[in-house]
């Protein structure tokens, strides 16, 4: 009887210091004075603005600002992408980007940035050409990603070509992160990419290559350069999905 109370008190307590569950925030920092951050994940709104915090992993999910004139999927709008996750194995962690593929469209200046893990890395997106978004379904290298646990993401709608970080619970503006600028980390690629952004994607918007939906499942033992094509090829599909989604969306509401 004492043995079990015994065993059960200290199990309990092996529980409580066990690490806590996996979770991410999103948090939002609307500068345009105008518009109303939305994050959906499967077309429900999970966040109007305020903070969000998951449950385990946040995968397939965007967000843009609701201007008046997006639709439910963020179609004629800048739209962030992201999966937040815990990696499993090196080059399986969490991925945000921004796309401007037709639908998509851009709407207002946007950046996104991790905290809590990877601080500081993300993108910037001032311009309907800028180089940091996706306009092709293979502009794979504008992807940003983070191989930390528990990232969380901030997301800035008119923060005018500076990138904005969170120190515990405040907003803070480093001096400068502006689209272009050179790295200023060795993560940081999109920040510093000279990649030129192809001007007419409408050409290739309406088939998406499957050459990148071949992609396959997690192999951790590839060497560097390949493990980043997969990751690459495999946040390629899973967001080709989000488009896949959009044009359905699209078609079945009647817009
Ligand atoms: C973006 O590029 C197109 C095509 O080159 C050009 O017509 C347009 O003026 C550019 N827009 C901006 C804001 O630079």
């Amino acid at each position: 009887m004492i043995l079990s109370t015994v065993i059960w008190v200290l199990s309990a307590l092996a529980g409580a210091v066990v690490v806590g569950a996996e979770k991410h925030t999103v948090r939002f920092d609307n500068r345009c004075g105008y518009g109303t951050p939305h994050l959906l994940k499967n077309g429900a709104i999970l966040s109007q603005g305020e903070e969000y915090v998951s449950d385990g992993s946040l995968d397939s999910t965007i967000a843009y600002l609701q201007t008046g004139n997006c639709n439910l999927n963020g179609e004629g709008c800048t739209l962030v992408e992201m999966t937040l996750v815990n990696p499993t194995c090196p080059g399986c962690g969490s991925s945000v980007d921004i796309s401007l593929i037709p639908p998509l469209a851009f709407s207002v200046s946007t950046s996104f940035s991790y905290f809590n893990g990877c601080d500081g890395q993300g993108a910037v997106c001032n311009s309907e050409n800028c180089t940091t978004a996706f306009y092709i379904p293979s502009d794979n290298h504008v992807q940003v990603q983070c191989e930390e646990n528990n990232v969380d993401l901030l997301i800035s709608f008119c923060a005018e070509g500076s990138s904005t970080y969170v120190k515990v619970d405040e907003v803070v503006t480093p001096p400068s992160l502006s689209v272009g600028a050179a790295a200023t980390r060795p993560k940081t690629a999109v920040m510093g990419s000279t990649a030129s952004v192809p001007q007419h994607p409408s050409a290739t918007s309406s088939s998406h290559p499957s050459a990148t939906t071949a992609a396959s499942k997690k192999k951790c033992k590839k060497s560097r350069s390949q493990r980043r094509d997969s990751v690459a090829a495999k946040r390629s599909e899973s967001f080709l999905k989000f488009h896949r989604r959009h044009a359905k969306n699209r078609l079945g509401s009647g817009h």
